[in-house]
């Protein structure tokens, strides 16, 4: 797939454009400030206002910073300049890293489907500024946002097993597909399940990609995504509001695949695996049903009480598989619940673990890197909702229980890796309202943060 444009970070200089970077209020002098004052520039944030030279020739930009400059704004100002190089005047140095990732990341435009001369718009940087770095991970997200945006249709579940494949072969890495009926035979009754309603060709599988496990000397992480490329709700069907954006379910796989390859770019000192559970949840003769009773991987029955909580029947099995490497530490990303929107709104992805330090390492990766999350607690007292009479556990909560993020987290938990550290992200993967820099549709979200994380605790 394509991606970012790749050189849209720069250590050139030569003919950049300034940018410079005025606080509210802040006193200009001369033409620029009866040219301020002509277009009402106060230095508000997100001000922009381009600079002209006596010939009539474009020689700059003010970009209004208000009280305190937040370098996440410069995401806004990639998507509004004129194609160009430019540079940022007035920047403080501490910022510079963080102005260029926001500035690489408010670059993405998805135009797979709408010919559109590219934007052209690059940023100069400062030498001691990682482009090389910083580049991957704006591709990493540019990756996600582009396979959540692609419409099903264009992204089922032999899409993302190709994507998949083309990131373990850039890595050598080792890559397993288990396939329809095959997963019976490998014992992950779950996945088959729900994902058996689609066509042969869009049938359910779990991709799995291995790096590096020879070295066993070295900690194992697991990176476990959901992806249901498509969210009909099956038998229990959705509305057609809830329907219409359900091209996103599989957000979390692209999550963990995006950031699978960034570990392997980067050569943490880690061993790797990354595994995936891509299906469509269908609406066929075959579907699964209300009242059925499944087998998991881990030997649990589950009741089906609404088959439109689907995401957590196929992590069960991966999460089961995952837990079969003895991981030192799991993440799983997942468009789980609607619940969570409801909890915390589109932009800030509740984050679950009972382990301390991995809780503690992922805030402050969090908020170094300006992707946010929210710890939600896995709590015990709403476990009991997960009951029923005639099977081990059921998949949809009991409405006392309410807290429908944290109860889907409480399902995930009875399958988790119990070996090492356990974190779950319920992300919404989708920017709902379109501003510059973050157009409406698919949205990398913690996966900065993730990688943070990662990065500062097996850096090379
Ligand atoms: N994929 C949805 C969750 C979702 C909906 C995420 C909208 C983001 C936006 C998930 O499979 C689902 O349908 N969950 C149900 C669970 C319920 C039936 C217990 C939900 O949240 O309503
Ligand atoms: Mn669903
Ligand atoms: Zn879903």
């Amino acid at each position: 797939m394509s991606v970012l444009h790749p050189d849209v970070l720069t250590h050139d200089t030569e003919g950049a454009l300034p940018v410079r970077l005025i606080g509210r209020g802040q006193a200009l002098s001369g033409a620029e400030a009866v040219w301020a004052k002509a277009h009402d520039f106060t230095g508000k944030a997100g001000q922009l206002l381009m600079l002209a030279g006596p010939d009539g020739a474009l020689v700059g930009a003010m970009f209004g910073t208000g009280d305190r400059f937040d370098p996440v704004s410069v995401r806004g100002l990639a998507a509004r300049l004129p194609a160009g190089l430019w540079r940022l005047e007035g920047l403080p140095g501490d910022q510079a890293e963080r102005a260029a990732q926001a500035f690489a990341l408010g670059s993405y435009r998805f135009d797979r489907y709408k010919a559109r001369q590219p934007s052209g718009v690059r940023l100069s940087v400062p030498a001691h500024v990682d482009v090389e770095a910083l580049s991957r991970i704006a591709a990493a997200c540019a990756l996600a946002r582009e396979m959540i945006d692609t419409p099903a249709a264009d992204m089922g579940p032999l899409q993302i097993e190709t994507v998949a494949r083309e990131i373990a072969e850039a890595h050598e890495a080792a890559f397993t597909v288990t396939t329809g009926e095959a997963l019976l035979e490998e014992n992950y009754p779950a996945v088959h399940a729900v994902g058996r309603a689609a066509t042969t060709e869009r049938a359910p599988r779990v991709i799995e990609i291995g790096w590096n496990l020879k070295r066993t000397d070295l900690p194992l992480v697991a990176l476990v995504g959901k992806g249901v490329v498509f969210d009909t709700g099956g038998l229990d069907i959705k509305s057609a509001a809830g329907m219409r954006n359900m091209k996103k379910d599989m957000g979390g796989a692209a999550h963990a695949l995006a950031l699978g390859r960034l570990v392997m770019q980067a050569g943490l000192a880690v061993r790797l695996v990354v595994l995936v559970a891509a299906v469509e949840n269908a609406v066929s003769a075959d579907a699964f049903r209300p009242g059925d009773i499944l087998n998991s991987r881990k030997g649990l029955s589950i009741e089906i009480g609404n088959t439109d909580a689907e995401g957590r029947l196929i992590l069960a099995d991966v999460l089961t598989r995952a837990s079969e490497h003895a991981p030192d530490l799991t993440l799983d990303f997942a468009t789980l619940t609607g619940a969570a929107r409801i909890a915390l709104g589109p932009e800030l992805p509740p984050l679950y673990t009972d382990d301390e330090a991995l809780a503690s390492d992922l805030l402050a990766a969090a908020s170094a890197v300006g992707d946010p999350m929210w710890r939600m607690p896995l709590w015990p007292g709403y476990v009991a909702a997960l009951e029923t009479e005639i099977a081990d556990v059921k998949n949809d909560s009991s409405a006392w229980a309410q807290a429908g993020s944290v109860t889907a987290a409480l399902f995930l938990q009875k399958f988790a890796p119990t070996t090492g550290a356990w974190a779950h992200l319920d992300i919404f993967a989708w920017n709902p309202r379109a501003r510059p820099g973050w157009p409406e549709g698919g949205e990398a979200q913690a996966m900065r943060a993730c990688f943070e994380m990662l990065s500062r605790r097996y850096a090379i």
